[in-house]
């Protein structure tokens, strides 16, 4: 009775996988504060999207992780068309095809020495502006390697009109933005941090939004969707339903959720010591998640998560 009568479901195309790829690597590395996630090789990573799509999760959002030789202040490995975001972005559509979103995270984050997201002025801040040019290189090259969405990760004011006319004029009318829209300065970003290797020194908090603030949420929000944004995200989601729950009232277009790194490893830190019902506490923050407004998430568990709910 339940079952029958409950007022939220979680399908598997709701679930979106985030990925990392490494380059330099010829065996997956597993990220000791995310148990069960790994820095794919390429090779590990075309079968980890052909199991999403045989999981029936609906999209792949890849991070790409540079040898740390090739990093740089302007971050040029995340524009170079050979660079590991753009092959692995070429091996996953020629393995899956359309049978998955493919999404591309566009940020300079991990490509650059400095770990910002963006490039940094002569007093060493980041230059919203000097970013932006950078973003719609990114744009370009990443939807030459065959993104079907990209997702402007970076927070600099004005990205998504940035990267719409970028894809706008380089012939790539159909390929979609999922904005970053409320991105919060979040400690659960940590685990993240190690997983792509990450350089920062420091804080993102000059263009990262602070956790107190749920108003400037929805500005951020009407700007991005001035500019062209298909979908919007909220991030981290756990601690942010309320905002989540704001956007999705306000908006008429798919609304997205990032459950984030530190939302994972604090579920299966508690599971390994025996304190929490591992597999029912998955399945209740997701819904938590989709009950709040959330059209897709964004998680880790995407393929396990999946699988569960397909046998219910
Ligand atoms: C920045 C970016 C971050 C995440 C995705 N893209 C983190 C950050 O701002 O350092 C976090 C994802 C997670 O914690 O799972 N490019």
């Amino acid at each position: 009775m339940r079952r029958m009568v409950a007022e939220t479901r979680v399908h598997p195309a709701d679930l979106i996988l985030p990925a990392f790829v490494r380059e330099g690597i010829d065996a997956p590395v597993p990220i000791e504060a995310m148990p069960g996630v790994v820095q794919h090789t390429r090779e590990t990573l075309r079968k980890a999207a052909v199991e999403a799509v045989e999981a029936g999760v609906s999209g792949i959002m890849l991070f790409g992780v540079p040898e740390d030789a090739k990093k740089d202040a302007a971050g040029t490995a995340g524009t170079d068309p050979d660079g590991i975001l753009q092959v692995a972005l070429r091996d996953v559509r020629s393995e899956v095809g359309d049978d998955l979103v493919i999404m591309s995270d566009l940020c300079l984050d991990e490509f650059t020495d400095h770990g910002h997201c963006g490039v940094l002025d002569a007093d060493g801040r980041v230059d919203n502006d000097a970013t932006l040019e950078r973003y719609a290189e990114m744009a370009q090259v990443q939807a030459d390697a065959g993104a079907h969405v990209l997702g402007p990760s970076g927070m600099m004011d004005g990205q998504v009109g940035v990267v719409r006319d970028a894809l706008d004029q380089t012939g790539h009318e159909d390929v979609s933005i999922l904005a970053y829209t409320a991105k919060y300065s979040s400690a659960f970003y940590g685990p993240f941090r190690e997983a792509v290797g990450s350089s920062l020194q420091g804080d993102r908090k000059t263009y990262q939004q602070d956790p107190a603030n749920l108003r400037e949420s929805l500005r951020e929000l009407a700007l991005d969707l001035e500019e062209g944004a298909d979908m919007v995200m909220v991030k981290p989601a756990g601690p942010y339903l309320d905002v989540l729950a704001r956007v999705a009232d306000a908006v008429d277009v798919p609304v997205s959720a990032y459950q984030i790194s530190g939302e994972y490893a604090m579920v299966e830190a508690a599971a390994e010591k025996g304190w929490i019902d591992r597999d029912k506490a998955i399945l209740e923050t997701l819904t938590g998640i989709k009950r709040a407004g959330a059209d897709t998430i964004l998680t880790y568990w995407a393929v396990e998560a999946a699988r569960a709910l397909a046998l219910r």
